[in-house]
């Protein structure tokens, strides 16, 4: 579904990716796990080519999607977008209301051209998340007013409207509470049955939770990549088994 092959990026002078080859199957969930500045949020973007908006970018190997590279001049980068849904834990809600939030990206895409069409695609994403129950009577209420867990479902839900088939998580439950993060998390679970999730987090106890492979990186490089039963018990490396026992990091 999703290859990098020996990615290698800069930023501003710095490598914060560094050879990465990576290999993600349909239907799964891959954590990316590791140290604050080691590149996960950098993989992410350049996945869905956010990247190309920081100044002073470059990129050597490659990043292919169903076998074909994002890359190539023939892929528009708004398909490309739509396909690969990118949400982070500072992913800024529009000012307007929740319906204005959920609408806006179906409006430009051009491809949900009836209000009736669009109000369907608004209530099967926000049930997806969870949200429809709480949010159906405030539709018309502004996005700024519910909660922190509630606005991050509602990031999760204005993507998947657009129906992605790869869903980039940067670490979606940041700063919730525990109720919080266990939607997001069960969300995740069931998310997986009908697209493809990378997940970057800070928790390595929410990696092995709902993750099936993990991979792990440190300063850009990626020291292994593995079922993640196996990283948490019996890691390759022992980086990585120090890394997630806490001992370092
Ligand atoms: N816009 C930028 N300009 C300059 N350097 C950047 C930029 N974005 C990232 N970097 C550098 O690239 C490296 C990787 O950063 P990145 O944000 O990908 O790390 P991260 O693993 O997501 O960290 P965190 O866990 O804190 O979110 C860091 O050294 C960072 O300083
Ligand atoms: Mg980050």
């Amino acid at each position: 579904m999703l290859e990098t092959e020996r990615l290698t990026v800069h930023v501003g002078g710095v490598r914060a990716i560094d050879g990465v080859s990576l290999n993600i199957s349909a239907g799964t969930v891959t954590a990316v796990i590791g140290p604050t500045g080691c590149g996960k949020s950098t993989l992410l973007r350049t996945i869905n080519r956010m990247i190309s908006l920081l100044p002073s970018v470059r990129i050597e190997g490659d990043v292919r999607l169903q076998g074909a590279s994002i890359f190539t001049s023939g892929l528009r980068v708004t398909d490309l977008r739509r396909r690969v849904g990118l949400v982070g834990a500072d992913t800024a809600l529009l000012p307007g209301t929740v319906m204005d939030n959920m609408t806006y990206g179906l409006r430009v895409s051009g491809q949900w051209r009836t209000e009736r069409a669009r109000l369907t695609r608004v209530e099967e994403a926000l049930r997806e998340v969870h949200l429809w129950d709480e949010v159906k009577d405030q539709l018309d209420g502004p996005a700024e007013g519910l909660t922190a867990g509630q606005r991050r479902r509602l990031t999760m839900a204005r993507a998947l409207a657009l129906g992605p088939e790869l869903l980039l998580l940067d670490d979606p439950a940041a700063g919730l509470d525990p109720v919080a993060t266990q939607r997001i998390e069960s969300l995740i679970y069931t998310l997986r049955q009908r697209l493809t999730i990378v997940l970057v987090t800070n928790s390595v106890r929410q990696a092995a939770r709902v993750s099936d492979q993990t991979a792990f990186l440190w300063l850009g490089r990626l020291v292994e990549c593995s079922p993640t039963a196996r990283v948490f018990t019996t890691p390759a490396e022992r980086l990585t088994e120090d890394y997630v026992t806490g001992r370092c990091g």
